[in-house]
């Protein structure tokens, strides 16, 4: 169990992008179509992680392409974060679901799967070393910043990762799509992302 023996030799974005492809490090990559890495500018300032690929990731092959994107293009871009100047990411790599009909319905990742995966990330921490790291949602945080880590309790706070370098927690833009008040949820997410974006 884990991908650290699928991790390359060479250590570089397209060389690990590569290697992911053919990762077995936990069960989720029998049921998926592929492995989804992250997408993005290599030295961008802002890094943004998420949950797990959905079903529109796993088709593609690329990061917050289906609605939960378009709830975070939409709060970037009124942050003032250009998207030239991010690399976005997820804790796990393969979309978890049940089949249900013709519907796929997603699943949450166990503690077990982020483990596995959490090479990966670091991996893409390590060499995109963002200024900014922004955690969206328990599971990135669980991978990121531990289990006793409270999204809740501490989101919009810079945590120091190290000098000059922070992350910022706050809710999934999924979890925007499922609030019986969309817009509060979303003014939230966005006043986050206002802080990230205004770190120096
Ligand atoms: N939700 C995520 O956490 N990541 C994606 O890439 C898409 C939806
Ligand atoms: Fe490997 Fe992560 Fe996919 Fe599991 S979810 S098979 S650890 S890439």
């Amino acid at each position: 169990m884990g991908a650290q023996r699928f991790l390359p030799a060479e250590i570089s974005l397209p060389a690990l992008r590569e290697a992911a492809r053919r990762c077995k490090g936990c069960d989720l990559y029998r049921a998926a179509t592929q492995t989804v890495f992250g997408d993005g500018a290599p030295d961008a300032r802002f890094m943004l992680v998420g949950e797990q690929p959905g079903d529109e990731e796993d088709r593609e092959g690329a990061p917050f392409v289906g609605p939960a994107g378009r709830v975070l293009d939409r709060a970037l871009e009124e942050a003032g974060i250009e998207r030239e100047a991010v690399y976005v990411t997820n804790a796990v790599k393969h979309f978890k679901y049940e089949p249900r009909g013709k519907r796929r319905i997603h699943r949450k990742p166990t503690v077990g799967e982020i483990n596995a995966c959490r090479p990966w990330l670091e991996a893409e921490m390590r060499l995109v070393d963002p200024e900014v790291t922004l955690v969206l949602g328990a599971t990135a945080a669980r991978a990121l910043l531990g289990p006793d880590f409270r999204v809740t309790r501490h989101r919009g706070e810079p945590v120091p990762r190290r000098e000059g370098a922070y992350y910022v927690a706050t809710i999934h833009p999924s979890a925007v799509l499922r609030a019986p008040d969309r817009d509060e949820a979303y003014s939230g997410f966005l006043a986050d992302l206002t802080v990230a974006a205004g770190l120096p």
